[in-house]
């Protein structure tokens, strides 16, 4: 090449540069990566396995660590019921999935609040809390969020206590309107996870969603593991990693992954939000582009090993304390098992009797309360009304984050408010009904 030609070469690549915006690295825009498990305890361990392994694939494709933030409550790797202390596992005999998953938000630094924090760029709002990092996107940027634990209608539930469809929702669009991305991409993995999303979104702002579940049914889990008593992922989750495993993500869409997840997730409905038209890039466009270094090691079985253990979420803690029993190592062990099992009928039986009474409360007629309490399959319109009365059961009943099995009442409120009940009467039912002392672990 011509000297010249070299310096015109240079001069443009410095013009195209200085349209760069600052902390950009290429014109194209950055990737920002958040991930979030919004559970605790060892029955829950399939939820933080799920965005461990998520961080694996976006680090193997060179998403750098100051470009990705995790959220997890980080309980696992030291749990006494952990046979492989240090290590967490996404698949029967997987690999550790735990290595170099940076620790920005563990324990109680796992909120709703910190996590809209971060998704915003409110870097501030921050200072002093966890490792500080948030997302700094402009308006060519794309975001990538892994949403993964339990829902309810409108809920996606945080170790304490749970987020609201509408802030979410409400976050989302005000961070469009303050410029901070070009394109966002969510995947969320909770029971009901359609409702997070359903109405919530335009499908002209570049936001695209996958739910693993439609509005009114539950996700579900896989891979029971019987040596650690406890599931080790979730169908939708094992589904579009395994996928982004196998495929090469600069070539697969993400309608082609959409495809092949929703076929295989036969549990539930995968569905998609928002701006399908963005389903014509490619997966790498949300996960990274560089090509991973070593063996990927792709699972591709004869037969599928996640599908054939799938149980729904709310049926996960009924079915390890079942393993449980039937793999003991003598008769005291599964004695202890048994008695907890035992213990957590009596604690589902609670919430369904308050849940009943309340119900009875607010509608003066037993018929009517029997029919709050069984229908599920209520579009939430009345939303003031729905998130009153649900932090109202949060605070007054049972904590929705710390009692997930809690989260299998709260579609009553949601038929209370959507029958014209109004906020203040289901809150003063809370106030007369839920008089027992507080309670946590109802899983
Ligand atoms: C949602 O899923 C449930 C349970 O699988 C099903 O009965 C219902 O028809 C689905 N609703 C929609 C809108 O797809
Ligand atoms: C599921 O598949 C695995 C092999 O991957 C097999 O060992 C197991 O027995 C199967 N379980 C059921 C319930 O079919």
């Amino acid at each position: 090449m011509k000297c010249g030609a070299l310096f015109l070469l240079l001069a443009f690549a410095a013009i195209v540069n200085a349209r760069v915006p600052v902390g950009s690295a290429d014109p194209e825009g950055d990737l920002w990566v958040v991930l979030v498990a919004g559970s605790y305890t060892w029955f829950n361990y399939r939820h933080q396995a799920d965005v461990c392994h998520a961080y694996q694939i976006v680090h193997s494709h060179g998403v750098p660590d100051d470009h990705i933030i995790v959220m997890m409550y980080d309980d696992l790797a030291t749990s006494k019921q952990n046979p492989t202390p240090g290590q967490v596992i996404n698949r029967p005999n997987g690999p550790d999935v735990y290595k170099g998953v940076p620790k920005d938000y563990i324990g109680m630094d796992v909120t709703p609040e910190n996590f809209l924090k971060v998704l915003s760029g409110d870097a501030a709002g921050l200072e002093g809390v966890g490792s500080g990092k948030v997302v700094k996107s402009g308006p060519n940027d794309r975001v990538f969020v892994n949403l993964v634990d339990h829902g309810a209608p409108g809920i996606f539930a945080f170790p304490h206590t749970f987020m609201h469809a509408k802030d979410f929702s409400s976050t989302i669009l005000q961070m469009k309107k303050d410029n901070k991305f070009k394109e966002m991409y969510v995947y969320m993995e909770a029971c009901e996870s359609g409702s997070m999303f359903q109405n919530n979104f335009p499908d002209d702002i570049g936001f695209y969603a996958l739910s693993a579940s439609n509005a009114t049914e539950s996700s579900y889990a896989c891979y029971m593991d019987t040596k650690r008593g406890t599931f080790l992922g979730d169908v939708f989750s094992i589904k579009w990693m395994e996928d982004s495993d196998r495929e090469q993500l600069t070539k697969e869409t993400l309608l082609e992954q959409f495809n092949i997840v929703q076929k295989s997730t036969t549990t539930s409905h995968v569905e998609q939000w928002g701006e399908l038209s963005l389903d014509s890039n490619t997966v790498s466009t949300i996960l990274g582009s560089k090509t991973p270094e070593g063996v990927v090691d792709p699972v591709i079985p004869s037969h599928d090993p996640c599908l054939n253990s799938s149980v729904s979420s709310p049926d996960v803690p009924v079915a390890i304390l079942q393993s449980n029993i039937d793999n003991a190592a003598n008769a005291g062990e599964a004695q202890m098992w048994q008695k907890q099992l035992i213990k957590l009928h009596e604690n589902r039986n609670l919430v369904n009797s308050i849940t009943k009474k309340l119900a009875i409360e607010v509608t003066g007629d037993g018929e009517m309360a029997q029919e709050m309490t069984t229908d599920k399959h209520h579009v939430i319109t009345q939303w003031d009304c729905y998130e009153q009365a649900a932090d109202a059961y949060n605070e007054n009943c049972f904590n929705l984050g710390e009692n997930p099995y809690a989260l299998r009442a709260v579609h009553t409120l949601v038929n209370l408010c959507e029958h014209g009940h109004t906020a203040s009467d289901i809150i003063a039912a809370t106030e007369k009904v839920c008089t027992h002392p507080h309670i946590t672990e109802i899983h």
